[in-house]
């Protein structure tokens, strides 16, 4: 499927939703476009907003339409701590996730008060091919079985946001909260 074609992300979803009922759809695909790249060259900054945000919203609300007929379902969406705070190491791709967290706040608004479960997901930096140049660079980064653990649980929980692993939620918090004076000569 092409990831980009509204027409085609709402006739696949359609004929998937018609073929049985669906309980769980987890959004999880996301690129992470290097932040340097995206300042350089407007293409790669619009490829990272288009599949790590427009996309993604074109796929939640073609579900979204579905799970509202038939008043149940669980709709996981995977963002990132990227998106808490704007930082100069990744503010492209935390602009989309970010853009993410506040759609996903809308359906969990929408969804209030019935039987479907919207749940948000940011997840620390993860152990995956995303991150394999992260990795070679010495960033420590989480087994991907422990994240993936931790979203079933909270998906099963009926959570509606989970940081994983939780130390991000203190991490995350406490980032946001730094002053600019102190948050400025941080190089992260
Ligand atoms: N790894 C981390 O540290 C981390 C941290 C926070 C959030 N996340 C988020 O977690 C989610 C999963 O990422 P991951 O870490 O598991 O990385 P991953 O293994 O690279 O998975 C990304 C997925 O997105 C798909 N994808 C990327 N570009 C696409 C495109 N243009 N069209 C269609 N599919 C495309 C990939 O498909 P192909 O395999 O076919 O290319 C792949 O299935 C993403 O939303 C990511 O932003 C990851």
């Amino acid at each position: 499927m092409d990831f980009y074609d509204p027409k085609k992300i709402a006739t696949g979803i359609d004929q998937i939703m018609q073929e049985a009922p669906v309980d769980i759809v987890l959004v999880a695909h996301g690129s992470l476009l290097a932040q340097p790249e995206c300042e350089d060259n407007l293409t790669t900054c619009r490829d990272s907003l288009l599949i790590n945000l427009i996309s993604p919203i074109l796929f939640i609300e073609a579900c979204a339409k579905h799970f509202a007929v038939q008043n149940s379902g669980t709709l996981a969406i995977i963002g990132s701590v990227a998106g808490d705070r704007g930082r100069k190491s990744n503010y492209i791709y935390g602009s989309a996730k970010s853009g993410l967290w506040r759609v996903a706040q809308g359906l969990q608004h929408r969804f209030a008060n019935t039987k479907v479960q919207i749940t948000f997901i940011k997840p620390g930096p993860t152990d995956t091919p995303m991150t394999a140049k992260l990795k070679v660079n010495g960033t420590k980064l989480e087994p991907v079985k422990n994240v993936a653990r931790q979203i079933v649980l909270g998906i099963d929980r009926g959570d509606r946001i989970i940081y994983t692993p939780p130390k991000w939620r203190v991490i995350m918090w406490v980032i946001q909260h730094l002053p600019s004076v102190i948050f400025n000569r941080l190089n992260i």
